[in-house]
């Protein structure tokens, strides 16, 4: 039976030879491919500052630590997402605040942020769903108007823009995802983006990734030898995963347009077939999007699980994705209840996710467009 897995890695051919090269060189964090992928990133991107993280969760860790959250502290985000955009406010012992989100990109509704907004928010953290922005105009007015920071959470949002800007240089810091599950990849990898003219806040984040030293200015030749200034801890990659991510990001364009290929051929074939029943979302004009993810949103669960199961018959992995955190277990121990957000609770329970990665044929796509469409008429 022909098997369609969700998700596959795509090389180029690029990446051992770089593996290869950081071997010889003998580097461990920090050497030459680190500078290289941090490089491709601040050309690409155009943002002020990049610095290479073990991860997308530890880029929000970093985050949280600069912003200077404490307890008391409240921070205004999805409940659709990753537990890291959670976590990395807990850690710092402030509160998150789970706001809904709008239908239409499935990210951080505007009008929801104002109705939770209290004397004691200090920060928003929109989330960039599947490859698709937030309404960045909207929540960085409200972020102005209230004297907020923003934390972009742009782990799935890699490369993908709004309104011409790249996600991630929009707010005072973006966080950047490389793991193997994200359209660009190192196995485990992350950036942080410091885009504030703040400069203690950049030389501060220098110092949180290398282990609470001054080992950068010590680099740079600034100081004779580098010691412990403040709190850190090694937020730093190794220089072979940085390798292996050099030719991802090389060939972010070759990626990019596999992707938007079987992106476009899922949304035309199914955009007729689209009503109440079944929703597909249509990327709003001026976002462009990364083609992170292609799902469509059923009327129930139980419908979904029919769907996902007569695809899982058929050989082909159809996911559904975030468990909202403010009904997860520990959402629900901070005090979650059912009702509390709508949408986000009647869109998490209908979406399930189609296969998509750069290398799939189109005969592929043809097959878990006709079987979808099968087990979908067979359902009415
Ligand atoms: C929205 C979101 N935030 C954060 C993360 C965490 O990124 P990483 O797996 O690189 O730690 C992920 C990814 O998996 C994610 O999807």
């Amino acid at each position: 039976m022909v098997q369609i897995p969700f998700n596959q890695p795509y090389y180029t051919g690029q990446e051992i030879e770089y593996i290869q090269d950081a071997l010889a060189k003998r580097t461990s964090g920090d050497g030459i491919y680190t500078q290289k992928a941090a490089e491709l990133i601040e050309e690409r991107i155009g943002c002020r500052r990049v610095l290479m993280t073990t991860s997308g969760t530890h880029a929000l860790e970093m985050a949280a630590n600069l912003l200077g959250l404490r307890p008391g502290d409240e921070v205004i985000m999805p409940s659709y997402t990753f537990p890291s955009t959670a976590n990395s406010i807990l850690m710092y012992g402030a509160k998150p605040v789970f706001a809904d989100i709008d239908e239409r990109t499935l990210t951080l509704d505007p009008d929801d942020v104002i109705r939770k907004l209290t004397p004691r928010v200090k920060a928003i953290f929109p989330v960039h769903y599947g490859g698709v922005a937030c309404n960045m105009d909207r929540i960085m007015e409200i972020a102005r108007c209230h004297k907020l920071l923003v934390v972009e959470d742009a782990a799935q949002g890699v490369n993908a823009k709004y309104h011409e800007k790249y996600l991630g240089t929009l707010g005072d810091m973006g966080c950047l995802s490389f793991h193997a599950t994200k359209n660009y990849i190192s196995g485990e990898g992350g950036a942080l983006l410091v885009n504030t003219t703040n400069e203690a806040i950049w030389e501060k984040a220098k110092v949180i990734r290398q282990k609470g030293t001054d080992r950068e200015r010590f680099l740079q030749g600034e100081v004779e030898q580098y010691s412990w200034v403040d709190w850190g801890s090694n937020y730093t990659p190794s220089d072979l995963l940085m390798a292996l991510l050099s030719a991802q990001l090389e060939a972010m364009d070759e990626i990019t347009a596999l992707r938007k290929k079987i992106y476009d051929f899922y949304y035309e074939k199914l955009a007729t077939f689209a009503k109440e029943s079944l929703r597909i979302i249509k990327i709003p004009l001026g976002y462009d999007s990364n083609y992170h993810l292609f799902y469509i949103i059923l009327s129930s669960s139980q419908e979904r699980l029919r769907v996902q199961k007569g695809l899982k018959e058929k050989g082909i992995d159809a996911f559904t994705h975030f468990v909202p955190l403010h009904l997860s277990p520990m959402g629900q121990s901070l005090g979650g209840w059912v009702g509390q957000l709508p949408v986000t609770e009647r869109v998490s329970a209908g979406l399930l996710r189609l296969p998509l990665y750069a290398g799939m044929t189109r005969p592929e796509c043809e097959y878990v467009v006709k079987a979808l469409l099968e087990i979908l008429t067979k359902g009415n």
